[in-house]
């Protein structure tokens, strides 16, 4: 017999794989395999199976060797310019029995992700749906920012990750992509046309199936993803015009893109034509403004609006403590003080509620929306070990989602 496996180019964290069935055809590998994992994935083309290797699960699409390689290469291109994409840890070049020679493309598991298919299936999903919209806008607007022409925007094409209410997205399928220096406004509006057929024909199947993806409107949901980019897209890179003296609105700026989660790696004033005003422009680098905040504060990683949740309740913890002490303390201390006597000791309680979809982090930001949800009902604050007494009360309950 030859050798299947011909080629392999992997990332030195990934695991070798030697020890998969390269001699049989990856669709039949859960019976030769017990690596396998059995996972929800979205619809596509091209065959893809998840593997497991001590406590990390990889995904491999089987395609063509030119495929996988050039897809490899363009992941890595996202991953330098820290787009939100799946991680690639590398291609092979394999030939099963009696099969052509096919390319393999390695990535990380996207732990935590959910398929499109699963967000409209799933129950306890259902307010997580409408987010759908602002995220697949946002996952858009910051791959354009960054001159990453998608080709092939699609429901199918993106992962869903729980994110303190709130859905992040991210980018799977990079087949037909390009990376550029920018995009032109015809690319952008190419891909926008791309993601507006594409969804569409995603809705009507969800609702030829018989699941319709309440409560968007399968008729609507395409134009309504665009309007939130258009939005967003103007919103991040219009100018401004400065007079003299009004200065201050360059914080201003950048503070509102914070705030939208936009970290901005550098301001141009230019003079106006005029030459009495100045025009300010802004280059924003990536929408992880709150994530970084909070990793280098305290080196927890966790998504995009869960820091924003985690760094609120950071600087109430500064406030409470500069009043008892009657002096300004830093939000460094203040940090290290909310995770060692907050963050930590709850999430212990909640880690036998975590599971594969819904990670501590999330769990976290439900104990805190569950004291606001409390705190207002009763008209007062009720504090975080109350509400979250009363959080694994409710989760206990046997209908609990
Ligand atoms: N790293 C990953 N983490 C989690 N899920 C993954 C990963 N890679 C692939 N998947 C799952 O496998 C599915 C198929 O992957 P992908 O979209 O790359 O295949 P494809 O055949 O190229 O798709 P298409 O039909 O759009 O060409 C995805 O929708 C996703 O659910
Ligand atoms: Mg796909």
């Amino acid at each position: 017999m030859r050798r299947p496996l011909i080629e392999a180019h992997l990332r030195p964290d990934a695991p070798d794989l030697l020890d998969l069935p390269w001699h049989v055809p990856i669709e039949l590998w859960a019976e030769h395999c017990p690596r396998v994992l059995d996972l929800e994935r979205g619809v596509s083309r091209h065959e893809v199976q998840f593997v497991a290797y001590d406590t990390r699960a990889w995904a491999i699409k089987r395609t063509s060797v030119h495929a996988a390689h050039k897809e490899y290469a363009l992941l890595a291109q996202a991953e330098e310019r820290r787009l939100p994409c799946v991680r690639p840890a590398g291609w092979l070049e394999v030939r099963a029995d009696g099969e052509a020679s096919a390319g393999m493309l390695v990535t990380e598991f996207l732990e935590g992700s959910l398929p499109y298919r699963t967000l409209f299936r799933a129950h306890g999903l259902e307010r997580y749906r409408e987010r759908l919209l602002d995220a697949m806008a946002g996952l858009l607007v910051r791959l354009h920012l960054a001159g990453f022409y998608w080709g092939d925007c699609s429901l199918s094409n993106t992962l869903f990750r729980r994110d303190a209410g709130e859905l992040s997205a991210y980018l799977v399928d990079g087949e037909t992509s390009e990376i550029h220096a920018s995009l032109s406004s015809g690319q952008r509006e190419q891909d926008l046309l791309i993601l507006e057929e594409n969804v569409a024909g995603e809705m009507a199947d969800l609702v030829a199936s018989g699941e319709p993806p309440h409560p968007l409107d399968p008729w609507n949901t395409g134009r309504l993803i665009r309007e939130r980019y258009a939005r967003l897209w103007h919103e991040v890179t219009r100018e401004e015009l400065v007079a003299a003296g009004e200065e201050w609105r360059v914080q201003e700026r950048i503070r509102a893109l914070n705030a939208l989660g936009f970290s901005v790696s550098e301001v141009e004033l230019l003079a106006d034509p005029g030459g009495s005003r100045l025009r300010l422009r802004t280059i924003v680098t990536d929408g992880d403004y709150h994530r970084h905040q909070l990793h280098s504060l305290t080196g927890l990683s966790v998504e995009e609006h869960q820091a924003r949740q985690m760094l609120n309740e950071v600087r109430e913890r500064r406030a409470e403590m500069a009043r008892v002490q009657g002096r300004s303390v830093s939000l460094s201390t203040a940090a290290y003080r909310w995770q060692r006597e907050r963050f930590e000791p709850t999430s212990a309680r909640l880690a036998p509620l975590a599971d594969e979809r819904t990670a501590v982090a999330e769990r976290y930001c439900q104990v805190l929306e569950h004291k606001w949800f409390l705190s207002e009902r009763e008209r007062r604050d009720v504090g975080l070990a109350y509400a979250l007494e009363d959080y694994l009360r409710v989760m206990r309950a046997p209908s609990a989602p």
